[in-house]
C-alpha cells in the first residue's frame, strides 16, 4: 500500500523543529589558566576551524557552537566554511596559521586535499585536530574526533534489514545502494561498514540489487548533492523498475540523500521503499516520525564540538590529548590516534526517547 499521503498529513503532528541556535554554556578552565611555558599556549589564543561546505544541518550548527564554545572558554576562534570548494579551503588554512592560530581544527571537503596546508601548520607548531572527518596521506593531525564512522554504516546496514522484515514480509528483496562523496574520507567506512552486514543476505540471494550497481565507486554522490542522488536514482528507476518491479529498500548514508531518492521514488510512482539516513535532519525526523524515512542516526553535534573544545584545552594547558581509540583510523601515513563517540541508530520506535534532551529537536510530542 502506498503511504505517501498519509504520511504527509501526519507531518503537520509534530511541532516545530525549526534548527534553533542553542545557548552557549558558561564553560570553566582555560580561560584563567597561564599558558604553559613547556608546551602550551597562551589561554587567548587563535583557534582555527575550518568547516566544508553545508552539506548538512550538523555542519551549519558546529559553526555556530564552535563560535560559542571557544569563546566561552576564552579563544579568540576564527571559524570559517568553504563554501567555494576546496582552494578556498586550502587558503583559509594557510590564512589561519598566518594569523598565528595554536590549533586548528578541520572538517574536510577532500581529505586527501591538505597535505601541503596542514605540513605548514605542522612547521609553525600548530596541532591539528581532524574533526568528523579524517585527513589522508599526512603526518601533520595529531588527532581524530568524531562518531565512529564504520559503525554508523553498521548501525545502517542493520537498520535496512530490520526495516525490510518489519515493513515489505518475507524476502527476498530489491534493494539499491547510496555512498556518499568519494572525496570525503567518511564515505567510505559508511559504505564498509554497511556492506559488513549486507553482503551475507546479497550472498545468500535475501538482498537483490536490481541494478547492479554494487561498488562504491558506482554508488558515490559527488559532493553529497541531492539533486545529483536524484538524478541517479531516476535514473535506476526507468532503467531497471519499469512496470510492477518492485524496490523494497535502499541503503541511504544520510538524510539530504535519502529525501532525495524518496522524492525520485515517488515521482515514478512507486511505493515507499524502507530507507536508512543519518544526520537526525529535523525533515527527515518528522519524516520517520510519520512512518516515510525508516531511520537515521542520531550524531550529536553538541557533544562533538564540546569533546573538541574539551582536547583544545588539554592542548592549551600543554597536556596530551584524550584518546580512546589507536587501531581503527589509518589515513595512508600513520593510524590517527581518535576519540570516538557512539552513534545511535533512530527509528520511529525509538525517536522520541532519543531526542527528548535535544534543544533543536526535542520533545517530539510537543
Ligand atoms: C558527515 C555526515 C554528513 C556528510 C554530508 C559527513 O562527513 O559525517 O554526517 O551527512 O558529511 O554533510
Amino acid at each position: 500500500m502506498k503511504k505517501w499521503k498519509s504520511a504527509l498529513v501526519a507531518l503537520g503532528a509534530i511541532g516545530a523543529l525549526a534548527l534553533a541556535g542553542c545557548g552557549s554554556s558558561e564553560r570553566d578552565g582555560a580561560a584563567e589558566s597561564p599558558s604553559d611555558a613547556a608546551s602550551g599556549f597562551d589561554a587567548g589564543a587563535a583557534i582555527g576551524v575550518a568547516l566544508p561546505q553545508k552539506t548538512s544541518e550538523n555542519w551549519v550548527l558546529a559553526e555556530q557552537l564552535f563560535n560559542d564554545g571557544l569563546k566561552d572558554a576564552g579563544f579568540k576562534p576564527i571559524v570559517q566554511f568553504a563554501n567555494g570548494g576546496v582552494t578556498e579551503q586550502q587558503n583559509q588554512i594557510d590564512a589561519m596559521v598566518e594569523q598565528g592560530a595554536k590549533v586548528i581544527v578541520v572538517g574536510a571537503i577532500d581529505g586527501s586535499q591538505l597535505g601541503t596546508q596542514l605540513k605548514a601548520a605542522k612547521d609553525a607548531g600548530v596541532k591539528v585536530i581532524a574533526y568528523d572527518r579524517l585527513v589522508k596521506n599526512t603526518d601533520a593531525v595529531d588527532l581524530y574526533v568524531a562518531f565512529d564512522n564504520f559503525r554508523v554504516g553498521e548501525l545502517q546496514g542493520q537498520a535496512l534489514l530490520d526495516g525490510l522484515a518489519a515493513r515489505k514480509g518475507a524476502g527476498p528483496y530489491n534493494i539499491e545502494l547510496i555512498a556518499g562523496s568519494s572525496d570525503d574520507a567518511n564515505s567510505t567506512p559508511f559504505f564498509e561498514g554497511a556492506l559488513s552486514i549486507l553482503q551475507p543476505k546479497i550472498d545468500d540471494g535475501t538482498l537483490t540489487i536490481v541494478s547492479g550497481q554494487t561498488s562504491f565507486e558506482q554508488a558515490a554522490t559527488q559532493g553529497w548533492k541531492g539533486e545529483n542522488a536524484q538524478k541517479r536514482m531516476d535514473t535506476i528507476l526507468s532503467g531497471f523498475y519499469a512496470g510492477d518491479t518492485k524496490l523494497d529498500g535502499i541503503l541511504s548514508p544520510n538524510d539530504t540523500l535519502a529525501r532525495a531518492a524518496l522524492t525520485a521514488v515517488q515521482q515514478a510512482g512507486k511505493d515507499v521503499p524502507v530507507i536508512t539516513g543519518q544526520d537526525s535532519e529535523v525533515e527527515s525526523v518528522k519524516s520517520i516520525v510519520a512512518g516515510v524515512q525508516y531511520s537515521t542516526i542520531y550524531k550529536d553535534t553538541r557533544e562533538l564540538v564540546a569533546k573538541t573544545i574539551d582536547q583544545i584545552k588539554l592542548a592549551q594547558q600543554g597536556q596530551d590529548f584524550e584518546v580512546n581509540d589507536t587501531t581503527s583510523y589509518d589515513n595512508g601515513v600513520k593510524v590517527v590516534p581518535a576519540y570516538l563517540l557512539e552513534p545511535k541508530i533512530v527509528t520511529q520506535e525509538n525517536a522520541a526517547e532519543v531526542y527528548a534532551n535535544d534543544p533543536t529537536l526535542g520533545p517530539l510530542t510537543k
